[in-house]
């Protein structure tokens, strides 16, 4: 077990931030936290980071007590922080070797740490140019190269590709699986399900200062009982086709959207040949069909009835 955290709180002023989490994260794993603006993730990962007090609970990194034994517990601890801290006057190397100095590491492993993390990000060829030329994405690959320095056996990532072009985007989802192999366990936060789905083996999923759900994807979906949601666009929808539609074995609610029927159903493929046909039949034209399947926006709108991504 690399990481503990046990009953997490804390409050600012009467609002309740973080109001009791508990996780547990194993040696290369890589945990999705998700939630939307305000949720209480940055919170809880400047506890973890030691940046911010606990009002109650424990934190425990690698068998290291944060509060008894913080330097033992932060030298195993790598942060990539929401907001990137580089100086842009300085060149790419120069700032990494600042962050590798503040880490303690000496002279001699200074320039292989450098060379190493810039060749995880892919900014080596890069290295000797200042950071008030590159990109927005490049800027986020050089912080996580910065966290990256000491060799961390845990990693922070808060929000790593928020405003970044698709191309650093796939970098960095390449960073965090070639970290996972090294053995790297990472609590990756995000806004985007789809990336995710796609880095993480188990997501938690916070609103408000609580876990309101946690597994796999496919555990949290499966939990949920989740339908897929069938869409048949049709040049001339109308009522009385609607409640043929509803009476399809397997239709579990059919409604009229615009020009197109929305059936919820768990067995998309076999309620589809039975609603297009019955569509043709009634001298209907189908212009258009969606499968939508469940995924961990909807799972998260339909627990919290908030949205991911707004305010
Ligand atoms: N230093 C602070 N002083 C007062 N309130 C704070 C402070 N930091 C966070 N909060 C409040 O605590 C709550 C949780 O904030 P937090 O930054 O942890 O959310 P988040 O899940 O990271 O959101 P986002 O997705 O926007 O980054 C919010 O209501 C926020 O306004
Ligand atoms: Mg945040």
């Amino acid at each position: 077990m690399i990481l503990e955290v046990k009953q997490l709180e804390k409050s600012f002023g009467a609002r309740r931030a973080v109001a009791g989490i508990n996780l547990l994260l194993n040696e290369g794993e890589v945990l999705g936290l998700l939630g939307p603006n305000g949720a209480g993730k940055t919170t809880t990962l400047a506890m973890i980071g030691g940046l911010l007090q606990p009002e109650a609970g424990s934190i425990t990194i690698g068998g290291w007590d944060l509060q008894r034994h913080p330097l033992q517990a932060k030298a195993l601890l790598g942060i990539v922080p929401q907001e990137p801290a580089l100086y842009p006057q300085l060149s790419a190397a120069a700032n990494l070797r600042f962050w590798g100095t503040m880490q303690g590491l000496q002279r001699s492993e200074l320039n292989k740490a450098v060379a190493e993390a810039l060749a995880v990000v892919g900014l080596t060829e890069r290295a000797r140019e200042r950071v008030v030329n590159y990109s927005g994405g490049m800027k986020r690959r050089l912080n996580i190269a910065a966290g990256i320095l000491h060799r961390p056996k845990l990693l922070i990532m808060d929000e790593p590709t928020v405003g970044v072009d698709p191309q650093s985007r796939n970098h960095i989802h390449e960073t965090v699986k070639r970290l996972q192999c090294a053995g790297t366990a990472i609590i990756y936060t995000s806004h985007y399900v789809e990336e995710v789905e796609e880095l993480c083996g188990r997501v938690l999923i916070m609103d408000a200062g609580k876990v309101v759900a946690a597994g796999t994807v496919a555990e949290l979906l499966r939990a949920a009982g989740h339908a897929q949601e069938l869409v048949i666009k049709v040049n001339r929808p109308h009522q009385a086709v609607l409640s043929r539609l509803t009476a399809i074995p397997g239709v579990r609610e059919a409604v009229m959207v615009g020009q197109a029927f929305k059936l919820l159903t768990l067995k998309a493929e076999q309620v589809l040949p039975l609603a297009y046909e019955y569509l043709l039949s009634q001298g209907l034209q189908v212009s258009a069909i969606e499968i939508h399947k469940p995924n961990l926006e909807s799972l998260f709108l339909k627990l919290t009835g908030k949205s991911l991504r707004d305010q």
